[in-house]
């Protein structure tokens, strides 16, 4: 049974107020918020075995190791990977794909072609233009239309035996559309490309499978699925991972080091130089378990009822214009109030204890797009409430009285 609050009461952080009222947090696709059950595996870590992994015969180090690869088996089975040495930790999904970038500058040559989608957020841009710079490759766009939805035809186009890599976000931050992903992949393969999909926006509300979808990398953080910041997942395809040089050097990458000539390590570890975030990865895959405790399909459907029950409530509000309206979308909400900047509407909703985020979202392509120079977004989770979305919908009308 889905109790939604029996779950708020996991998270402490949603007890709080702010400028006097009670927080209605709905910023989740920036960061979703921590439950207690992630924060007291966080002080256990730091109270009872904190040590550097993979170095010590020390018991300390073989604890926090052994947890450490615990954690890589929970994410490996939650994305489906068929190996454990498939999943490489970083830092976070901009980590992931510049790791991937920097990897593919021998592997391509001037006149290449990489396709990325309008849609991407800028981590999934900027990294494949410096790409292209290095290499001479060329970076073409898949369009999309006024729903926020890709425009398929025109990506089956853009495919060509001249097509190396396809980048594509498995759900965008800023319009919510779930982009239809196994398709692309398919069409890209069949052309010899290989696909990277940028799963941040997808993971905290389906339960991506990298096998079935047949992606050569997946990539997401941890911070969005109940975990921290500073730590998430690139998924590899062993010989794509096999085949890309290391990113960084440094300890644990090496298999041997002389002055001549150095090694390096087999999987995953090729791919992990430096102390990584230790309690990080450990929280991480915290995080999955008490979302896998709910269960992804109990999170889904209830978003879904969130989502159409916040959309009919704002569409009522004269003037409010949705970003994103594709049929298949998550739980975000990106939209302007005709005639007031999108800034000033999260400004007083901050003032009444609402978080919401406002901006381009790092994705000012899809700005541009509209001919706007932002929007406001609420994004929701499964700890939100229609309660919390009455309260929007009261806020987004204060804020519009106030400010027409
Ligand atoms: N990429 C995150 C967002 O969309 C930070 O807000």
């Amino acid at each position: 049974m889905f109790d939604v609050n029996k779950i708020r009461a996991d998270f402490p952080i949603l007890q709080r107020t702010v400028n006097g009222a009670p927080l209605v947090y709905l910023d989740n696709a920036a960061t979703s918020q921590t439950p207690q059950q992630v924060i007291d595996v966080i002080v256990k870590y730091y109270s009872e075995y904190n040590a550097n992994i993979h170095r010590g015969v020390h018991t300390l180090s073989q604890e926090a190791t052994d947890a450490y690869e615990q954690a890589r088996l929970k994410i490996k089975e939650h994305f489906n990977a068929a190996k454990a040495h498939e999943i490489i930790l970083t830092s976070g999904t901009t980590h992931s794909i510049n790791l991937v970038a920097n990897g593919f500058t021998s592997l391509l040559e001037a006149g290449d072609e990489i396709i990325v989608s309008a849609m991407e957020h800028h981590s999934n841009i900027v990294p494949w233009q410096m790409l292209c710079e290095r290499t001479g490759a060329l970076l073409r766009v898949i369009p999309m239309n006024k729903e926020g939805a890709l425009e398929m035809d025109a990506y089956l186009e853009l495919l060509s035996n001249k097509t190396k890599l396809v980048f594509c976000n498995h759900v965008s931050n800023a319009l919510g559309t779930i982009n239809p992903i196994k398709k692309i992949i398919d069409e890209a393969h069949a052309v010899g490309a290989a696909v990277l999909v940028d799963g941040a926006q997808a993971a905290p509300h389906i339960r991506p499978d990298v096998r079935a979808l047949d992606a050569d990398f997946y990539t997401i953080s941890a911070h969005k699925v109940c975990g921290p910041t500073g730590v998430g997942m690139l998924y590899g395809k062993e010989q794509w991972l096999q085949k890309l040089p290391p990113y960084q050097g440094g300890g644990e990458m090496i298999s041997e080091v002389t002055f001549e000539k150095t090694t390096y390590a087999d999987l995953p570890h090729k791919f992990e130089a430096g102390t990584p975030n230790i309690c990080g990865g450990i929280a991480f895959g915290a995080g999955l378990d008490y979302m896998n405790a709910i269960g992804f399909d109990a999170i889904a459907s209830y978003e879904e009822a969130l989502l159409k029950y916040a959309t009919e409530k704002l569409l009522k509000i004269e003037g409010l214009k949705i970003y994103g309206t594709t049929a298949h979308k998550t739980a975000v909400i990106s939209f302007n109030i005709e005639g007031i900047h999108p800034y000033d509407i999260g400004t007083i909703l901050d003032k009444l204890g609402i978080a919401v985020r406002t901006g381009h979202h790092c994705a000012q392509p899809i700005m541009d797009f509209f001919q706007i120079p932002g929007t406001v977004r609420a994004s929701f989770s499964f700890y939100n409430t229609k309660e919390e979305v009455d309260t929007l919908v009261a806020g987004v009308e204060r804020a519009k009285n106030m400010l027409s």
